[in-house]
């Protein structure tokens, strides 16, 4: 047996392995035991998950809860000042993401139908005109420009703003506080303060939906009598933070591995139809969402290991989606891949919620930026780009890029 593994501060981050492969100490921990015991900086010991199948696996089974924080609120074992946790928080109300069923499926049923496919089709157009907007506006500044302030950022949030009902005005509110939440090095107290600031601002949004509902997504959900203020702030929290946070990264990111790989992108400026299939494939290759917690409510079997019950288990996908047993050289970007069963979107009753928005907004947003932008490149050597090694969400800080010229 091995010795658990010791966690000195934090999961190592650093990526030595080049800016879009897991860190090698990940790797190599996938390789001899991929599922492993660890242990916290707290002293508190747990799990860690990272095989394609065992993270898999666990992911559709709800013998692990979700009640687990997740670094919305707070990252257990993690933040400094953090008390130790000895079993599953109390979910936070509306935050489904942290809730188990039946408490999840009632209010994921009820949003179900705001993010299906055929509904995401029909915005399909709309989306595609919000980002051509967003890139007239890109085209009329000067490079060199960061293209994360002013297309990865703001595509996104324009369509999550949008479908909410969130005036994109009061953007400087949710996005500042967003992104303190996403730091992983911030003290309780900031964040505590990050998390009042925003609830307060949604709390007053969703009192005035649900006096004068309108036409989007959080006004239908105040129609629903049996949802409290508190359930609707939280769901609406939920919303607008995974809602641009995650896809934002993938644009920036997505674009900086594709500058990063030449011939992959003049293939696709040729064809835009390799498109869908180069989208699975970076969602794939550089799984943003990383680091996920799981709580096992008994002893269960995993990987050839039990997990006993009350262990914190934290999860991989980013160990997952490049495990050599599922994906051939997969720490290669190749469009040409079949990369579906990924598991970038998670698994199970959690699976991302917004994914088919998700996947519209990169399609729409990689396909107009190549097209429109036939000369651009990085504004920087690329060692000098800033990685979010800092933060929950992965990507780059800001991504400096310039041009020759622009077309239609
Ligand atoms: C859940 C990733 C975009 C809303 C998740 C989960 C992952 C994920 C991994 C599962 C978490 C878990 O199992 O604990 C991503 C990525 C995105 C993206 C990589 C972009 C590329 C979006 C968008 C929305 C969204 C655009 C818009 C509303 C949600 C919600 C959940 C979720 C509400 C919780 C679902 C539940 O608990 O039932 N996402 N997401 N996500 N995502 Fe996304």
């Amino acid at each position: 047996m091995t010795e658990p593994v010791a966690i000195p501060r934090g999961l190592p981050m650093e990526r030595d392995a080049g800016p879009f492969n897991p860190p090698s100490q990940i790797t190599q921990l996938r390789e001899t035991r991929p599922v492993c015991p660890m242990i916290f900086p707290d002293g508190h010991e747990g799990w860690f998950v990272t095989g394609y199948e065992a993270v898999r696996q666990l992911m559709a089974d709800t013998r692990f809860s979700s009640r687990q924080d997740i670094g919305i609120i707070h990252v257990p074992f993690e933040t400094p000042g953090m008390p130790v946790q000895t079993e599953p928080s109390p979910p936070e109300p509306g935050l489904f993401i942290s809730m188990d069923p039946p408490d999840h499926t009632r209010l994921r049923r009820k949003l179900i139908g705001a993010f299906t496919v055929r509904r995401m089709k029909q915005l399909e157009e709309h989306i595609t005109e919000i980002t051509e907007r967003q890139l007239d506006h890109l085209a009329s500044l000067t490079p060199p420009v960061d293209l994360v302030a002013e297309f990865a950022l703001p595509v996104p949030s324009l369509v999550i703003c949008e479908l909410l009902g969130v005036p994109y005005t009061d953007r400087e509110t949710f996005q500042a506080n967003s992104t303190r939440f996403m730091e992983r090095d911030i003290s309780l107290d900031d964040k505590i303060a990050a998390y009042g600031a925003m609830m307060g601002y949604l709390t007053e949004l969703v009192t005035r939906k649900r006096a004068e509902p309108g036409d989007d997504i959080l006004s239908d959900l105040a129609r629903h009598d049996d949802l409290s203020i508190e359930e609707l702030t939280g769901a609406a929290f939920l919303l607008l933070l995974a809602g641009h946070e995650t896809t934002a990264n993938m644009l920036a990111l997505g674009t900086f591995a594709l500058l990063e790989h030449p011939h992959q992108l003049a293939e696709l400026r040729d064809n835009p139809d390799l498109m869908p299939d180069a989208v699975e494939e970076l969602l794939r290759y550089l799984s943003v969402g990383d680091l996920f917690y799981r709580y096992a409510t008994e002893d269960i079997e995993l990987g050839g290991e039990t997990i006993p019950e009350g262990s914190t288990v934290f999860v991989s996908l980013l160990a997952a989606n490049h495990d050599p047993k599922r994906y051939d050289n997969p720490d290669t970007l190749d469009i040409h891949r079949n990369a579906r069963g990924h598991l970038s979107f998670g698994h199970g009753v959690h699976q991302c919620l917004g994914q088919q928005l998700a996947r519209i907004e990169m399609r729409a947003g990689f396909t107009g930026l190549l097209r429109r932008f036939p000369s651009l490149k990085l504004a920087v050597p690329a060692g000098e780009v800033r990685l979010r090694t800092d933060m929950n969400i992965y990507g780059v800080h800001a991504l400096p890029v310039t041009w020759t010229d622009t077309a239609r």
